[in-house]
């Protein structure tokens, strides 16, 4: 995880206490847990990484008082936590004396929150503590096949609920990167995962007062993408794939997307702009129209707000034709979902810069980083259609007397087109500050964040808010 020879082992010597059940006849230097700090491209990391051969990697009090040592270090110093899970959560033998350890380990879990980034890879077989403390952290990473997250095991699954279920569909990645949306990406193997670790963490701020990193780019910030003014069909009823244009218009095509399993229909993750981190969300026309789901809500809530945490600026992309109507839908929330993202959005005082390449309807129009959520700057390719709905749908509902006659609704649905639907419209009232060419995204993205380099933006003080949960 750690660059070549720059990790720092501490705790090497701790010792587990308890002496019950045999334990004082198992001697276990470290006590099923690595500490230290290093640096990863050379910037500060806090590193533990379990050891499941020693006690099934499970927590004791000296365990957990190694990891809340680290912890504090981190806090102190301003620099993020990673954590490599392989345990079988609180020591058996130790009872109580192992629950309060994990207590403590999850206080400084949530006081570090927005504080420093934390992350998690899980990378075998985790149970009890050791999936809700990574649940406390920013990112949930696992390993196919081989990495397991589970509240309890299936043998306690099968005896309790007499459910037979293998570790992989109780837990496996396959669940939690799709289904539970736990985790946040999977990779093939170990190194691969602890590459791809390392990858994210060169996107990430070391504290929520450090500013982004800065990487140096090749990329020139004027290029402008030809391509781009043939990507979004007329036909609004023609999917495109918005990460074509996510790869066009970051530095070097580099994205690294989080939870790309997960609700589809809506694409987040890190790119760079002149070498500065940003984070991308944008609506995903290929996947269910780009509606905006409960799930798509609140993995896009999330994201949000991790951004604003961490003072990293959001760049959205809007091709939204409105919520996903149904009764499941319904069931599932989406009131409460979509509010977490209009409340992500509404309270970030990060740089926020909108671009609307197509579709932006309804009250996903508000939603998806509008004028009125104190974005910054909103831009809109010439295409972009901006009102409550589609004009088939709004002349099928305000000319419902004229339906059987085609060439009035043709020319009702023409004149909607050109006097709701239109930016310019939007433009004229100023919530669109320009329209674009498509060629011309990532230079315009470019020149507004520069501008709002120096933004500070301060909300009403508060203890903190009420976010929909
Ligand atoms: C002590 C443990 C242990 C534990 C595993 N071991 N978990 N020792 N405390 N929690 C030991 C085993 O006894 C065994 O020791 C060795 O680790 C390897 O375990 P296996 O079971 O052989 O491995 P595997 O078959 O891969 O199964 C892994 C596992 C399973 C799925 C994690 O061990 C398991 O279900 N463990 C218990 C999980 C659990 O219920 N934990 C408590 C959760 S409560 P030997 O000596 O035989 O090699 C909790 C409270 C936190 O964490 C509060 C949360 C809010």
């Amino acid at each position: 995880m750690a660059d070549e020879g720059s990790f720092e082992e501490i705790g090497m010597f701790v010792e587990r206490r308890a002496a019950e059940f045999g334990m004082d006849l198992r001697r276990a230097p470290g006590d099923g847990v690595v500490t230290g700090f290093g640096t990863v491209n050379g910037r500060p990391a806090y590193i533990y990484a379990k050891d499941f051969t020693v006690f099934g990697g499970s927590l004791s009090e000296a365990h957990a008082q190694k990891i809340t040592k680290l912890q504090d270090m981190a806090l102190a110093n301003r620099a993020p936590v990673i954590g490599l899970f392989d345990s079988g959560g609180a020591r058996i033998q130790e009872g109580v004396a192992a629950l309060a350890g994990y207590g403590e380990v999850f206080e400084r879990n949530v006081l570090a929150s927005g504080v420093v980034p934390q992350i998690s890879l899980i990378m075998g077989p985790c149970a009890g503590g050791d999936v809700y403390s990574p649940a406390l952290t920013d990112f949930i990473f696992m390993v196919k096949d081989t990495s397991y997250m589970f509240v309890t095991g299936p043998d306690v699954v099968r005896t309790v609920t007499n459910e037979n279920v293998s570790a992989e569909e109780l837990g496996g990645a396959s669940i939690h990167t799709v289904k539970s949306a736990i985790a946040d990406g999977a990779y093939e193997n170990d190194i691969e995962a602890l590459l791809q670790l390392r990858r994210l963490l060169d996107f990430l701020p070391l504290s929520n007062v450090s500013g982004v990193p800065e990487w140096p780019s090749f990329d020139d910030p004027l290029r402008a993408e030809p391509s781009l003014d043939s990507l979004a069909p007329e036909d609004p009823a023609k999917p495109y794939d918005i990460k074509e244009l996510i790869a066009k218009i970051v530095d070097e095509a580099d994205f690294f997307e989080i939870q790309a399993a997960f609700a589809e229909n809506i694409v987040v993750g890190f790119g760079r702009l002149e070498g500065r981190t940003v984070g991308l969300v944008a609506n995903q026309p290929l996947v269910l129209a780009g509606t905006l789901d409960c799930d798509a809500s609140r993995k896009a809530a999330r994201f949000v707000r991790f951004c604003d945490c961490f003072n990293i600026p959001v760049v959205t992309f809007v091709d939204v034709p409105g919520f996903l109507p149904g009764a499941a839908q319904e069931y599932g929330g989406l009131i409460k979902h979509g509010a977490k993202l209009l409340y992500a959005y509404g309270e970030a005082t990060v740089p926020k810069v909108t671009v609307v390449t197509r579709k932006a309807y309804g009250g996903a129009y508000d939603v998806m980083s509008s004028k009125h959520l104190r974005a910054d700057v909103n831009l809109a390719w010439p295409g972009a259609q901006i009102a409550v709905m589609g004009a088939k749908g709004a002349v099928e509902i305000i000319f419902r007397a004229e339906a059987d006659d085609r060439e009035k609704i043709a020319a009702r649905t023409r004149e909607y087109e050109e006097q709701v639907l239109s930016p310019f419209v939007a433009a004229e009232r100023g919530y669109i500050d320009g329209i674009i060419l498509p060629r011309e995204t990532r230079p315009r993205i470019i020149r507004a964040l520069r501008m709002l380099q120096g933004k500070r933006i301060e909300n009403p003080w508060k203890k903190h808010g009420n976010i929909p949960l």
